[in-house]
């Protein structure tokens, strides 16, 4: 029986609580935490939960009650602090998204746990959802052929009110608008699909809707890997109707989630086939309705995962090492949206861009946050399900 404690009892504990009480003979709950007096026992009450309740993680980890795991669901800036309290106190950490606020805060916690030989998981739960779950298996099996070109859509709309939210809207504590927050999920996709990072990254970013921020609202960038295929990447909370995308066009067909898989083949002028390649988009279709839908998903898919490494002693499917990749990769982008310049990759602890701090130094203010609140509306969050 697993025993785990949630530091952070916002809107997204919830995916993590109801993803554990998904599992009652695998974990139990233990503890709760929130700085905000009052909200973790709120939290405590809704699901009926017989655990102590704390405001701050250090007494949580402090108080005696043995603790196996710790999801970390604070705001992105507190990641980094507590996830490395947990670990130092010998506890596996599931943290959430965006690993941390830069590379440097992400290496640290790679190096604590494996100092304190504990698993360090990241969320990325859209890995967890059928049609990416396909698209992955697909490009794996080798059908469509080598990736040419990648097309990522990471798509979404948020009101002007979305940036009030005191934590929302500055680079010091949000750590950066929708390429990190939102694309986040697309980049740790794009990731798992490429299986590593460009070499070269370039980005033009702006902010055209949300004066009440500091960060961007729209940044559209474009990578080149090693074996010469390109991605690119819109990053969007100006995007009506949200239509989320990732195109992967392969040698010999274009396969994509949502599903709609193209194969062309070639008449002896090189022009494509009018009837296309049928075979191989039978075969495609095939492959595809062959792959069996996910038990769980989302963050219960991920929770599920991670339960299991723990229970057999194996790596979760996602760990630190996708965090990190997938926050160099969106500070490579930052970099090149901020300096106007082409960015190389890796960037090493001697890059201006490795630490926070350093982006911070760097950052475009594109206006001054005007309003802040402790907490928006009464209507919930929708979880970034793509
Ligand atoms: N995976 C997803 O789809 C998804 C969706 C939404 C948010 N998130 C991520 O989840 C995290 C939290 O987002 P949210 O929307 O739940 O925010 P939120 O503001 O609703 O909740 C965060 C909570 O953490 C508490 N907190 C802050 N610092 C703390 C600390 N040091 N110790 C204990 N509690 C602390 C706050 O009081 C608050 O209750 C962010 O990193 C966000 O990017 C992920």
């Amino acid at each position: 029986m697993i025993r785990a404690a949630v530091v952070g009892t916002g809107g997204i504990s919830n995916a993590h609580i109801q993803g554990l009480l998904t599992f009652p003979d695998r974990c139990r709950i233990v503890a709760l935490c929130d700085i905000v007096p009052g909200k973790a026992e709120a939290v405590r009450r809704r699901y009926g939960l017989d655990c102590p309740v704390f405001e701050k993680a250090e007494d949580m980890l402090d108080a005696g009650i043995p603790i196996d795991l710790v999801h970390v669901c604070t705001p992105p800036f507190a990641h980094a602090s507590v996830a490395i309290q947990a670990m130092e106190h010998g506890c596996h950490v599931l943290v959430e998204k965006p690993m941390a606020a830069g590379i440097s805060e992400c290496q640290a916690m790679l190096d604590t746990a494996r100092e304190h030989h504990v698993i360090l998981g990241q969320v990325a739960q859209n890995r967890f959802t059928d049609p990416y779950w396909r698209l992955h298996q697909i490009l794996q099996s080798g059908i469509a052929g080598k990736i040419c070109s990648v097309q990522v859509n990471s798509a979404w709309w948020r009101g002007h009110c979305y940036y009030d939210l005191w934590w929302r809207g500055t680079w010091e504590k949000e750590g950066g608008g929708p390429t990190l927050n939102h694309a986040v999920h697309h980049v740790d996709l794009l990731n798992w699909l490429e299986g590593g990072l460009p070499e070269k990254v370039a980005c033009l970013m702006t902010n055209v809707c949300h004066d009440n921020s500091e960060v961007e609202d729209l940044s559209m960038a474009v990578m080149k890997y090693a074996d010469g295929s390109l991605a690119q990447l819109t990053s969007s909370v100006v995007h009506h109707g949200e239509e989320q995308s990732i195109i992967v066009q392969c040698e010999h067909a274009k396969i994509s989630a949502p599903w709609d898989p193209k194969a062309e083949i070639s008449m002896d002028n090189g022009f494509p086939e009018e009837h296309h390649n049928q075979e191989l988009l039978t075969e495609l279709n095939r492959m595809a309705e062959a792959i069996p839908p996910l038990r769980y998903t989302g963050h219960t898919g991920e929770i599920d995962n991670l339960l299991t490494a723990l229970e057999q002693h194996t790596e979760p499917l996602i760990t630190g090492k996708d965090g990190i990749r997938t926050v160099e990769l969106i500070t490579a982008i930052y970099k090149s949206g901020f300096t106007g310049n082409m960015v190389t990759l890796p960037l090493g602890p001697d890059d201006d861009f490795y630490r926070p701090e350093g982006i911070q130094r760097h950052a475009v203010h594109f206006h001054e946050k005007t309003v802040s609140r402790e907490s928006l509306g009464k209507s919930g969050i929708r979880i970034e399900h793509i």
